[in-house]
Parts: C-alpha cells; sequence; structure tokens
C-alpha cells in the first residue's frame, strides 16, 4: 500500500504507481483532474488530452478502482487541508482495474445519508476517512495494549466461545447443540470464570482482547457483542490492580492521543459519587455537583416538601451559572418532562436574577430564598434546580440533569479527559423485582475484610473490593479483587440466596477449583469499544465498530437475526412455537 502522506514536495520529480479508488472526477478545460483514494488519504491525479489513457479517464466514475503510473510534480494552485496538497502525479499511465456500480450515498464525511442505509451498505460507509480513521485508532489501542502487557510478562490466552450459562447480569446469548440436543451453550459474557481458573493454573499474569456477549437492552454505548482488554493477576491488592490498570490507560493514550494523564488517578469512594454527581460514573469536566439543601426546608410551609421531609426524603439542587435569564418557562417544562424520564416526582426551580423569581418562590418563606442563595453560594442570574424525593430518585435525575445541561450550555470543552477510579461499591443491591438482595458486580467479587461478618446479616452495609475507572462520564472499566477463600465464597452464595442445587448446578467446577490452592487474585477489563469511542470523540459506539449491530440488535448488511430452515432446527430438536411463527409474519 502505498502511504499517500507520505508524499509531499521534497518527492516531486518521483515516479510512483499508486492504486486506489477514484473520490472525484473533474474534466476543466480538457484536463481531468482525479482524486484518488486509498487508505491512507487522497492524491490528485491529472490526466492530459495528449495522454493515450485520456479515453480511459473520460469514462471514470466515483469508486471505479485504478492504478496510475506517473510523475510527482509540484501543483499550480496548492490546497492547504491535504496533506498532498502541494503535489500531483501527472499521469503516465492508467489502468481501469474495476467499475462499481452506482454507489447509494455519497463517500463524504459530512455526509447526510440515514444511518440504516450506511449501516446496510457498511463496506461503502467504511471508505468514508472519519470511519475508517477510528479503526487506525482502535488498532493504535490494541497494539499498545499487546506491548505494554508483554512487557511486564503477560500472557495473552484465548478462552472459550462456547461456554457454560452463568449468571453474570445480563442475559445469555444461547447456542443449541446439535450433537447433544436440547441442551446449550451460552456465549460468553466475559471470561470471567476462566481467567480466574487461569490464576488457578498459576499462570499469575493473563491477558486478553476478548469478544464478549450480552443479550441485554441497547443503549449508544452499549452493543450485543463487544470487546474487552481482559486483565487477571496473581496475589496482588486492589492498589496494585488499580496502579497496573491506570498505569496501561495512560500509556495507551501517550502512545495513541501524545497525550500526558496525570498519575495516580483520583479516587472516589461510590458513596460519594452518588451524593455529588448522582451517578457511579460522574462526569468531572464541569462542576454543577448536587447539593443537599433538606435542612433549609426544616420548617418549611411547602406541602410537597413538608411531606418528603417526614417521609424521611431529601431535597437536592444543582446550580447552573448564570443563565437564569436564558431558561423561559417552556423550557423549565421541558427540563421537567426529562427529570420525570428518571421517576421524579417534578423539578422545581429559582431564579436568581435582579427579583427572584420561580416555581417555588411564593410558597418560600424569605428566610428559605436567603438560605438557599447562601447555601448554594449563588450569584446574580444563577438558576437552582430542585429536585424532592427518595434519596436515589434525586440523585439519579440530578445526576442526568446535570449532565445535560452541561451538554446543552456547551460547558465541555473538546479534547478535555478527566478519568478517576470509582471504589468500594457495596457489594449487594435491592432488586425490587426479585424481592432480594443481588450481587452488584458478580458473585465471585471480594468484600471488604471488614464487612465479611456482615454478608448474611447486614447486607446493606456490605462493601466490596470492586472498582470501576471512569473516563469523562462513560464506565470505562471496572474489577474487583476476587473471592478466593471457599468458605468465604460459600457465604457469599448464600448471601446471594443460591441453593445448593443452584451452586453445583452453576458453577460447581468453579467452586471445585477454589479447593485446589487458589492464589489471592484479582482483574479487571477495559471497554475497549467504550476507549475507543473517548479517544476518537464519537459518542456513537457503532463508529468504532466495524460491523455493529442497530440498536434493536440487527445486522442490516447481513440482515440478521434471521430465520434457518426446517432442516436445520431438526437437527437441532429445535421447533419453533407456532406464536411466535404467527407474531413474526
Ligand atoms: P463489566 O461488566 O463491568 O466487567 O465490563 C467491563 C467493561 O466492558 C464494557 N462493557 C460494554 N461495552 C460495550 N457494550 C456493552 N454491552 C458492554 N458491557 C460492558 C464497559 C465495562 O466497564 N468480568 C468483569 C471484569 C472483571 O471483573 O475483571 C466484567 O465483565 O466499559
Amino acid at each position: 500500500m502505498e502511504k499517500f502522506n507520505y508524499y509531499n514536495i521534497k518527492n516531486v520529480g518521483e515516479t510512483v504507481t499508486i492504486s486506489g479508488w477514484v473520490s472525484k472526477v473533474r474534466n476543466l478545460g480538457g484536463l481531468i483532474f482525479i482524486d484518488l483514494r486509498n487508505r491512507t488519504g487522497i492524491m490528485q491525479v491529472i490526466v492530459r488530452p495528449e495522454n493515450e489513457n485520456y479515453g480511459v479517464a473520460c469514462e471514470l466514475k466515483n469508486e471505479y478502482v485504478i492504478q496510475v503510473t506517473g510523475k510527482i510534480v509540484e501543483r499550480e494552485s496548492k490546497n492547504e487541508k491535504l496533506a498532498t496538497g502541494e503535489i500531483e502525479v501527472e499521469v503516465e499511465n492508467l489502468e481501469l482495474i474495476n467499475k462499481s456500480k452506482e454507489i447509494p450515498f455519497a463517500i463524504t464525511d459530512d455526509t447526510n445519508a440515514l444511518e440504516d442505509t450506511r449501516l446496510k451498505y457498511r463496506y461503502l460507509d467504511l471508505r468514508r476517512e472519519a470511519l475508517k480513521n477510528n479503526f487506525v485508532v482502535r488498532n493504535a489501542i490494541t497494539f499498545a495494549t499487546r506491548k505494554f502487557l508483554n512487557n511486564l510478562d503477560f500472557l495473552e490466552v484465548e478462552t472459550p466461545i462456547l461456554c457454560k450459562s452463568t449468571p453474570e447480569g445480563a442475559r445469555d446469548y444461547l447456542v443449541p447443540s446439535r450433537v447433544n440436543k436440547g441442551k446449550f451453550y451460552a456465549l460468553p459474557q466475559s471470561p470471567q470464570i476462566f481467567k480466574q481458573l487461569l490464576m488457578v493454573s498459576g499462570f499469575e499474569r493473563y491477558f486478553q482482547i476478548a469478544k464478549c456477549f450480552r443479550d441485554e437492552d441497547l443503549r449508544a454505548d452499549r452493543q450485543p457483542e463487544f470487546t474487552q482488554i481482559d486483565v487477571e493477576m496473581s496475589f496482588v491488592d486492589e492498589d496494585q490492580v488499580m496502579e497496573l490498570g491506570e498505569n496501561l490507560v495512560a500509556d495507551i493514550f501517550k502512545d495513541v492521543k501524545g497525550m500526558d494523564i496525570k498519575l495516580p488517578l483520583m479516587r472516589m469512594k461510590y458513596d460519594e459519587a452518588i451524593e455529588r454527581y448522582g451517578s457511579d460514573k460522574p462526569d468531572l469536566r464541569f462542576g454543577m455537583e448536587i447539593h443537599d439543601i433538606t435542612e433549609v426546608f426544616t420548617n418549611t410551609e411547602f406541602a410537597v416538601f413538608k411531606n418528603v421531609i417526614s417521609e424521611g426524603g431529601v431535597i437536592n439542587a444543582i446550580v447552573a451559572k448564570n443563565v437564569a435569564d436564558k431558561y423561559s418557562r417552556k423550557e423549565m417544562d421541558k427540563l421537567t418532562d426529562y427529570v420525570k424520564t428518571y421517576k421524579a416526582s417534578g423539578l422545581a426551580y429559582l431564579k436568581y436574577g435582579e427579583e427572584v423569581s420561580g416555581s417555588i418562590f411564593k410558597v418560600m418563606s424569605e428566610e428559605e430564598v436567603n438560605a438557599v442563595r447562601e447555601n448554594l453560594k449563588v450569584e446574580t442570574n444563577d438558576l437552582v434546580l430542585i429536585v424532592s424525593g427518595v434519596y436515589n430518585v434525586v440523585k439519579t435525575s440530578l445526576g442526568a440533569l446535570r449532565c445535560k445541561l452541561a451538554r446543552d450550555l456547551d460547558l465541555i470543552k473538546k479534547d478535555d479527559y478527566k478519568l478517576l477510579w470509582v471504589v468500594d461499591f457495596p457489594s449487594f443491591e435491592y432488586s425490587e423485582e426479585e424481592g432480594r438482595y443481588m450481587a452488584c458486580h458478580h458473585p465471585f467479587t471480594s468484600p471488604k475484610d471488614e464487612d465479611v461478618d456482615k454478608l448474611l446479616t447486614d447486607k446493606a452495609h456490605c462493601y466490596s473490593k470492586a472498582y470501576d475507572i471512569v473516563i469523562n462520564g462513560y464506565e470505562a472499566g471496572g474489577g474487583s479483587i476476587r473471592i478466593h477463600d471457599q468458605d468465604v465464597q460459600e457465604t457469599m452464595f448464600k448471601a446471594l440466596e443460591l441453593t445448593e442445587e443452584d451452586i453445583r448446578e452453576k458453577f460447581g467446577f468453579f467452586v471445585d477449583a477454589l479447593k485446589y490452592g487458589c492464589p489471592p487474585h484479582g482483574g479487571f477489563a477495559l471497554g475497549l469499544d467504550r476507549l475507543t469511542m473517548l479517544l476518537t470523540g464519537t459518542d456513537n459506539i457503532r463508529d468504532v465498530i466495524a460491523f455493529p449491530k442497530t440498536a434493536s440488535a440487527t445486522d442490516l448488511m447481513c440482515e440478521c437475526p434471521s430465520n434457518v430452515d426446517e432442516v436445520q432446527l431438526n437437527e437441532l430438536g429445535l421447533a419453533i412455537k407456532e406464536s411466535k411463527k404467527n407474531e413474526e409474519n
């Protein structure tokens, strides 16, 4: 492959042979100008009427594949925007290698083609420079990762894709077995169990760039099939794993972006992240922290707040600086609808303009209005946004509103990266649906030493040796120290209300392995797709996956998932329920 961007004014006079796709072709007064594109960029090619290939050049259309041989010459009119903008190739020989059908959308970075069309013709979409560059970055990340971990004696080991179905939070993708009819493999949600088994095997330092599969509701930063940089180490504690993790991430930033990340990264406890930012993945690129102003309203006459306080709820606020005059009643209604999607019952606000106004101004006493001003250090033209109710709902909705306002008000600087560890996650979270406590991470996550005794008696106050690395409000990775002691593991299973039968059936082999000299161990996994999103500056995970799925988990290009014929189903001993067939038709 000729690296177009290597050629510049210094190469004038050299003869080159270059191949690629016709990106643009113009006929200017008999001279034919061709923008020839390959993976590395664009080179302008010029064909003169007297050239014996002039006829071929006249027939060229976009996306035809050609090869030209010619001399590099200095351009008359230069293009500063192009790496090769000072030169062009004066064609001596031009060969048409292949034609192209008319393409369904123009191959330009500022395309306005629908994403569905682009996904259907993904191989064409990938010809766009901006999209293609994401894969250059992705490759730089995996290359830097392998280099970094190899230097530290990590072994890259592949683990199975056909696995046993084990609970890890999301639903499994299942694969029916032909040989063992009626039985299923599951695709791995992560290599978690295998990497822990490799520690039992004495591998000590493992890594893998691993495909993971999760049948979960998709969002802009989630795909059903994604990739992790998966790491596990033996004889380590939390600090050592986090140090390795942040060194790896800093190395990637340096290698890929030339950016220095200041280490060690800040660490914030989970409880503090929720209290101040309403999220376990706080975006620290802007302020607008959440403040508790419940106390201001201890003696309030305002019935809504009074009720909230009497029911043990909280009143919290964020301050949007210097924008009180920008938000009309209609705008406030929109923000109210927004917080309601996070289950908040409403959004109260105060505008501290020359005079104070706002939805709850009339029901507040002068002391309360002033106390809010003092408490939150409000200045003229600040907008105070208040949510009251149950702690978690208040925090989550204000946390989301804070991020929305930062986007709406353009508070986020380009190329600003704020990294931190969120640590000390709770071991359990209560599931209203299941009516019981579930593992916050997976059931092999070690509790804090001081909480082991509370596992069965005080689940609400048990914390774990788990940590997430958060970058610009994204959970870029996470991990934990694992339980290596079989008694603790059994207590954990008991705490999760798993029966002996469940344990045997789901991870009997794993519990057995713990009995054969399991070293203390821990690790983490970075989301490679998310890391690539962060380093390329896109907020759409599909932009960093070569052949992604849509939000409804379909592949528009391959048209899958798809029906399979009866023969295949019979071989697997499967039949599709009639009701499902009808739904499809
Ligand atoms: P966890 O489930 O937190 O941990 O996943 C690790 C990282 O993987 C990324 N990620 C995803 N990226 C894209 N699409 C998805 N659907 C998706 N789900 C997760 C995130 C996340 O931080 N076995 C543990 C790791 C460990 O404990 O060592 C695990 O899988 O960036």
